[in-house]
This record gives structure tokens, sequence and C-alpha cells, in this order.
């Protein structure tokens, strides 16, 4: 977050067993205020693919589990990453028991592309289960230098 952001503030109402269960709930997850809660979920609400535009640049991963004894679905996950290595940067398999595996893959790209690459891998037989999770990201310009400032 940008550190000079004005703070607007604003009345909200909460029937009294929900505020009771919704500060239960922010407890567990650590939170010292509502105020950061409540805004930790709406950052997320904004940021559920279904609603952003096919258009938007964005970085992210792929989660998957998959069964790699279902016939050639190790190879046809591969062909798939393959079409896709513009925009695949890194990808994590690790062994979970004797048949499942887990991978994780960190994309950037295009979401309509990141959407098609999550649907071609959700859609194989043996894949138990493929999430795609992505955040605003700036264009990727190898042209320029990557400055921490
Ligand atoms: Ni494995």
């Amino acid at each position: 977050m940008a550190e000079k952001e004005e703070l607007v503030r604003f009345g909200v109402s909460f029937p009294a067993p929900l505020i009771v269960q919704f500060d239960r709930y922010i407890d567990e997850q650590g939170y010292t205020n509502r105020s950061e809660a409540i805004r930790d979920m709406a950052r997320r609400a904004l940021l559920e693919p279904s609603r952003m535009s096919g258009q938007e640049h964005v970085a992210g991963t792929i989660v998957l589990v998959y069964d790699h004894h279902v016939s050639d679905l190790p190879i046809v996950l591969m062909e798939v990453q393959h079409r896709f290595h513009h925009d695949i940067i890194s990808n994590m398999h690790v062994h979970l028991n004797h048949d499942q595996c887990l991978e994780v893959i960190v994309v950037r790209g295009e979401l309509m592309r990141l959407r098609e690459l999550h649907q071609q891998i959700q859609a194989q037989k043996g894949v138990i289960y493929a999430d795609l999770s992505v955040t605003y990201a700036d264009k990727h310009d190898v042209t320029k230098e990557h400055k921490h400032t």
C-alpha cells in the first residue's frame, strides 16, 4: 500500500450475532482490528479473477493436485505447459504421496490466456484440484530496469 493514502472513515452496521462470529473469525486470522480485516476482504473481493477483465495483465499461481498414475497425464500436463511457456515463470513439483502430485505453477501474463491454461489443466482426467489465483501486475518490460526504492 502507498504510504500516504488518505483514509476514509465510514460506519458499518452488523446484526449482533454476525459481529460476534466476525470478531471470532478475524481473531483466529490474527487481525487486531476490524478495519484491517474489512480492508483485506475488500481487496480480496476486488481481485476475484471472475470480476477482472480478460485483458488485464496479472501475475499469480495455478495450484494443482493430480494422480500421476492416470494414463499419460504427466505428459499431457507437460505438453499443456509447454504450449503456454511464455506465460509460465516457474514451476514446483512436490510428490505428495504414492499417487498424488502437487504442482505450483507461477504465471504472469494476460488473464484471458491464464484462464485458458487453467481450464486446460482442470479439464484433464486425473486432475483432482486446480486453482488459479492472481493479482494485478505491471506488464513485464525487459528493457526497463527493476528498481527497489
Ligand atoms: Ni510427483
